[in-house]
């Protein structure tokens, strides 16, 4: 088999890169270990930047997005009992985020590669990458239980955090950056009416806690929980009681259902240094993970993969390596700034343990300010929609 760009993994990133390619008149091959069921049905993040829903709608793959997805104008961030709303759209020009969960962009870019034709393999066993470092690199996998080849000229690492893509460097390549937080999330989703009609992030002596949506019937919600949780001592009152003591409000009410998903997520920021080997590119979760808080994963996942779709574009049009060679630095500019944020967030609301009260009178100094000065909201409000891309500021 040969393709131009052989691409390893189908979530958002590999997907939308696909995608783009094809746009721009360039074949690419997906390969993906999980079957199809298991990738459309997976439960993620579902917060999608301005930017995201800008470059959906510009290439054509945002008709049930525009039709189920849900457009919010603010946030709440709550503390002490007090809910502050952050007016995301009045402090930002204009900007908003939209509620949409991943898996539906997921299904919705898997029926888009599908009805134009795309190759996608699900089910594919012990991918392996040879020649990154020459002009003919390959991909070998087993497909069907029969040995398989597929030769490219550039391979796109879009295989996420456990991936194959990123191991196939050599040692001593890539820099890579970790820090693992103190704490996890866990995470459920409920056939109940979300008890709020913008995302409350609430800061609490006994942890963080954040009401979500997916639809007008459906809640979304986590807890800050130990990084090692046991999930079994989490009966599903025990996770409502939670709730309700840290989203307290006064003449505010939580209302509760039936769980439908429950699952503990670690929080941990990464990020390798380069994003490209040879002929191998790093996008979205391979080369890259941030903490849920700043809801920023998806976002910086198709932030990757616009810029890499341009760089071949432009190298297979003229024959210029020049903005390829630029992928992995034009990315990092983004990288650490939503890295940064995403901290930031997470810091001012998690609780920290072994806090003796100093984190928790900083955390409370911070709040206070982000909610009482305009200056401090706008810049949690840029940056929560998005950041404009480098070539939107003609950089
Ligand atoms: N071979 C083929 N496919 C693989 C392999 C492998 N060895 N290892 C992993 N994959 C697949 C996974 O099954 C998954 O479908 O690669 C895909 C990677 O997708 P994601 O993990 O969704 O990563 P990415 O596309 O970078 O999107 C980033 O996903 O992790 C979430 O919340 C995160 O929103 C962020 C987004
Ligand atoms: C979600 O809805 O899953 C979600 C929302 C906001 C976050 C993280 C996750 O910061």
């Amino acid at each position: 088999m040969r393709t131009q760009v052989g691409i390893v993994g189908a979530g958002p990133a590999g997907l939308v890169l696909s995608h783009l390619l094809h746009l721009e008149g360039i074949e690419s091959v997906v390969l993906e270990a999980r079957s199809r069921e298991y990738v459309e049905q997976r439960v993620r993040a579902g917060v999608l930047e301005q930017g995201t829903v800008d470059l959906l709608r510009d290439t054509g793959l945002a008709d049930r997005l525009e039709r189920e997805g849900i457009v919010h104008h603010g946030i709440e961030i709550r503390f002490d009992g007090r809910g502050h709303r952050i007016a995301l759209t009045d402090l930002t020009g204009g900007r908003s985020i939209w509620i949409y969960g991943q898996q539906e962009v997921v299904k919705d870019l898997i029926d888009a590669r599908l009805a134009a034709g795309a190759e996608i393999h699900f089910d594919v066993e012990d991918v392996r990458l040879e020649g990154i470092d020459s002009e003919t690199p390959s991909l070998h996998f087993i497909l069907g239980g029969t040995d398989r080849r597929l030769d490219c000229d550039v391979i796109a690492g879009c295989d996420g955090f456990h991936g194959v893509t990123r191991g196939s460097i050599p040692n001593g390549v890539l820099r890579e950056y970790h820090y693992e937080f103190p704490f996890a999330w866990l995470g459920i989703l409920a056939t109940v009416p979300p008890s709020t009609e913008e995302l409350i992030y609430a800061r609490h002596d006994r942890g963080f806690a954040l009401h979500s949506l997916r639809s007008p019937q459906l809640s979304r919600l986590y807890l800050q929980v130990a990084p090692n949780e046991n999930l079994n001592e989490w009966p599903d009152d025990r996770i409502w009681e939670e709730l309700r003591i840290r989203l307290a409000m006064e003449g505010w009410n939580l209302a509760d259902g039936p769980i439908i998903e429950k699952g503990v997520a670690g929080m941990r920021s990464f990020v390798v240094e380069p994003m490209q080997y040879g002929r191998l590119f790093l996008a979205g979760d391979a080369a890259h993970i941030v903490p849920a808080t700043g809801a920023k994963g998806l976002n910086l996942a198709v932030a990757d993969v616009r810029v890499l779709a341009r760089a071949l574009a432009t190298w297979y049009r003229t024959g210029s390596a020049d903005l390829l060679d630029a992928y992995s630095s034009r990315c990092l500019g983004r990288v650490w700034r939503v890295q940064d944020f995403s901290a930031w967030m997470s810091s001012m609301l998690h609780r920290y343990p072994g806090d003796d009260g100093m984190q928790g009178k900083l955390q409370l100094a911070r709040l206070e300010w982000v909610t009482s000065m305009e200056s401090a909201a706008r810049s949690l409000a840029e940056n929560y929609v998005g950041l404009p891309f480098d070539d939107e500021l003609g950089v």
